[in-house]
């Protein structure tokens, strides 16, 4: 009768902690007809920085937004190694809106509700441009890659390391360099009035 309670107890525990365990080394996952399943459990990924109210157009758009940028441990480890980014690479840029006055605070600024979020994979086995984009928000579950104008363009002529903007990224930055694997062009600020 114990022997059976406990045998039961640790199937019911093994069970949870399966259910509750993420994928060690998560990759983009697609439904049938190719949309990107949404990233879960980002937030246990390398954090690599965060923008505040960035902005690349010289008029700036209302309440400033928080952009903070993850990257799943496996390919960063990788990236850490090479400079470059391994296939299947995923990043995630949450958007997050900001506050000043609540609680003690005076000054300065700090994040609240999720605005949504960016996807961008390179997967050249899927997509015969390598990279893709996606935008999700709270509810969407599954998203197709966007059109090339809407993201893609600007990654591409403008990024540091491959499609991603390594030059807003302090630790990356090193790294990229090492490997020789950094464009530095993408430091010019030559875009729009200084
Ligand atoms: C006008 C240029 C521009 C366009 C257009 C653009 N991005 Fe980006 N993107 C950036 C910059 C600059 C950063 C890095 C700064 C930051 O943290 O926000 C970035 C960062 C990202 C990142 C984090 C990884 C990386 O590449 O550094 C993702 C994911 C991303 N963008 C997705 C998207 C998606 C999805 C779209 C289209 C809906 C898009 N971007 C359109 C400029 C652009």
């Amino acid at each position: 009768m114990i022997k059976n309670l406990l045998l039961w107890t640790t199937i019911t525990l093994i069970c949870i902690a399966a259910a509750n365990v993420s994928d060690p080394a998560p990759t983009p996952q697609y439904t049938a007809d190719h949309k990107l399943l949404r990233p879960e459990n980002y937030r246990e990924w390398i954090y690599l920085s965060s923008g505040l109210g960035m902005n690349y157009s010289p008029v700036s758009m209302g309440e400033d937004m928080f952009t903070n940028v993850f990257v799943p441990q496996w390919a960063y480890q990788t990236f850490l190694k090479s400079g470059k980014w391994p296939e299947k690479t995923m990043f995630v840029v949450e958007e997050r809106n900001s506050q000043t006055r609540g609680s003690i605070n005076q000054h300065g600024k700090y994040q609240t509700d999720s605005m949504g979020m960016g996807v961008e994979v390179k997967d050249s086995a899927r997509f015969p441009e390598t990279w893709a984009y996606f935008n999700f928000n709270e509810n969407t579950k599954s998203a197709q890659a966007n059109p090339k104008a809407a993201c893609f363009q600007c990654h591409e002529d403008h990024a540091a390391v491959e499609h991603s903007f390594v030059q807003f990224y302090p630790t990356l930055k090193p790294v990229a360099k090492k490997f020789g694997t950094y464009k530095q062009a993408a430091e010019n600020t030559d875009r729009g009035p200084k």
